[in-house]
Formats: structure tokens, C-alpha cells, sequence
């Protein structure tokens, strides 16, 4: 089903919500939430913000000084902007990054949507998690918030990077936070053989595969199982290298595009109080990933 294109009618109480980061043209969120607010009937509109590294107290001050409803915070900000708001949530201190600010009259409330957002594509996916051994491949901002998710939902997590030290860091720290035990080994055919034996799901955080360099995979065709669940963060394109190789061996796939609409559901609920239209924003990632590729 098609949703077109968001109309959005601006008038003199449209309330402003938008992202801040560097880069923003690239961004999937303003086409998103403006669908999303057209869909709903919301007098909201979503604007990119593009603001250079250093800046993270003057997105705060302009926030409340020009009544911004919302924002949404990405690359370089996501930790500079957090002293410079009134409350975070505990979410958003373990992860130790901000990506949702709500305007509630003055006060700046900071959140983290990504890790809940993950598990909102997970579960719509169908994909239990509870008691299960999950490799995730990666060491960066994204696995952090998505291995503490894992962990916090019962998942047995082995963490692999390429910088085998960075990933013994991130598994340290959030098996600290988490009170749990994290396993990690460096990224390699031999480390994957090993975990893959006993894993059931595979998450890729890593940048690998994501445009424009779209031909590679961090894991060979060859030691995907078909009863293996692999899922990739990455969402341009849709379906990666990883992901079509998974694919053609029989595994149950989940794209970036799910991870992205759950993280955007739960800001859009917070900032406007009423249940996200995911479908809609769905629809809307799809098409535009699709029209931006021919
Ligand atoms: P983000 O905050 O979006 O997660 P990041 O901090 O730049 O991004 O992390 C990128 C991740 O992709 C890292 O885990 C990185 O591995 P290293 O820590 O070893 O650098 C991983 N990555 C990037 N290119 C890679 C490649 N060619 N092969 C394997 N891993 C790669």
C-alpha cells in the first residue's frame, strides 16, 4: 500500500520538533515523522537541523528559548548534549547517549529510543530473545545500546569487533551495568564458527555493507544456518550483502528499517502523547530508500 507523501499545512500554532546532528541530509527521520504527523492529523511539523560538532549547548539553549517541542539527536551530539538538559532517563544514562529530547514547558527531558527501539523491531518481528545465545557483531554507539537491550531481555551476548580490545571494553562495561556476564572475541571466521554453533541470532552493528560501499558482509555465506535469525542495523540499502546472503540460505532476516521505525515510534510518543503509526512510517522508509537507490 502506498501512503504518498507527507503534506504538512504549517500555520501559527504548528508545534516544531526535528534532529540535530552532522551530517543530517541523509537522514530518514524528517520524511518519517512528517508522514507520521500528517497521519495522525497532528499540527507538528519535523525539520534537519545540520550543527557542527561543539555545538550541543546551543541546540539545548535554542531549544527552549524558541519552544522546540522535540528533537532528535545523532553523530556528533549524542553524548556532548547531555549535561546541557535538565533530566535523562535511566535508559539513557546506562547507554551513556541521548537521542530523544521532549520540551516539557522549559524542561529538556532527555531519552534513548534506540535500544527500546530495537527491541520494538525485535518482538515485531517475532523474534524471541529470552535465554537465547545472540552474537553481535560490533563495538561501536550502536552496539552498546543494543547489547545492553539484549541483555536486559535475558539474552546470552557474545560480542565480536574487529578491534578485539574496544569490543572487551564494551562487553566489560555493559556486563557492569547489566550484572550480567558478556562474552567477546575479536571478529574472525574462527570466532564466528565458534559462536555460531551455538547462537540463534545474529546482529550486525557494524558499518559494513552500508551505502556506499554495499558489497561486503561481515560474515561469509557459508557458516549462515538456516535456523539462524539474522538481523542487520544498517538500512541503506534495506537488504544488505549480510542480509541477502541470510536469505538465500533459508534464515529468518529482520532489516535495519525496523530498528529505525521503532527507535522514531517511541519519540514520536513521546513528544506527542499518541500511539506512533508505524505502518505509515514503514511504508514511507521503504519507498524513500527505494526511490533514492534508482
Ligand atoms: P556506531 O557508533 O554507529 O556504532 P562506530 O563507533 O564508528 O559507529 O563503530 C563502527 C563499528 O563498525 C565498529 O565496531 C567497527 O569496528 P572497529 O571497532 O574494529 O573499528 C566496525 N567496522 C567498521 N568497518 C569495519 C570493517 N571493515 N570490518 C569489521 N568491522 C568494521
Amino acid at each position: 500500500m502506498r501512503w504518498g507523501r507527507a503534506h504538512v499545512r504549517i500555520s501559527g500554532s504548528t508545534r516544531v520538533c526535528g534532529i540535530v546532528g552532522d551530517p543530517v541530509e541523509h537522514s530518514m527521520s524528517p520524511v518519517m515523522q512528517n508522514a507520521a504527523f500528517s497521519h495522525a492529523g497532528l499540527d507538528f511539523v519535523y525539520v534537519p537541523f545540520r550543527l557542527p560538532r561543539g555545538s550541543a549547548r546551543a541546540a539545548a539553549d535554542a531549544m527552549r528559548a524558541m519552544g522546540i517541542r522535540g528533537l532528535n539527536v545523532t553523530v556528533p551530539h549524542k553524548v556532548d548534549i547531555m549535561p546541557y538538559l535538565d533530566r535523562v532517563d535511566s535508559p539513557a544514562l546506562r547507554i551513556g547517549a541521548v537521542n530523544t529530547i521532549v520540551n516539557d514547558g522549559g524542561l529538556l527531558l532527555g531519552y534513548n529510543t534506540d535500544a527500546a527501539g530495537f527491541m520494538r523491531g525485535l518482538s515485531g518481528a517475532g523474534v524471541e530473545v529470552g535465554g537465547v545465545r545472540v552474537a553481535v557483531l560490533g563495538a561501536g554507539g550502536a552496539s552498546r545500546a543494543v547489547t545492553l537491550a539484549l541483555v536486559d531481555a535475558g539474552a546470552r551476548v557474545t560480542v565480536l569487533n574487529r578491534d578485539a580490545e574496544r569490543g572487551a571494553m564494551l562487553a566489560g562495561d555493559v556486563s557492569r551495568k547489566a550484572g550480567r556476564a558478556v562474552e567477546h572475541a575479536g571478529l574472525s571466521a574462527g570466532s564466528l564458527l565458534t559462536v555460531l554453533r551455538e547462537a540463534s541470532l545474529l546482529v550486525n552493528t557494524t558499518t559494513v555493507g552500508m551505502h556506499p560501499d554495499v558489497g561486503g558482509s561481515p560474515v561469509g555465506a557459508e557458516l549462515l544456518r538456516p535456523n539462524l535469525t539474522v538481523c542487520d542495523i544498517v538500512y541503506n540499502p534495506p537488504e544488505t550483502s549480510l542480509l541477502r546472503l541470510a536469505r538465500e540460505r533459508g534464515c529468518r532476516t529482520v532489516d535495519g528499517i525496523e530498528m529505525l521505525v521503532g527507535q522514531g515510534a517511541l519519540a514520536f510518543e513521546l513528544w506527542t502523547g499518541v500511539p506512533a503509526p508505524v505502518e505509515v512510517m514503514r511504508s514511507v522508509v521503504r519507498e524513500e530508500l527505494a526511490r533514492a537507490s534508482h
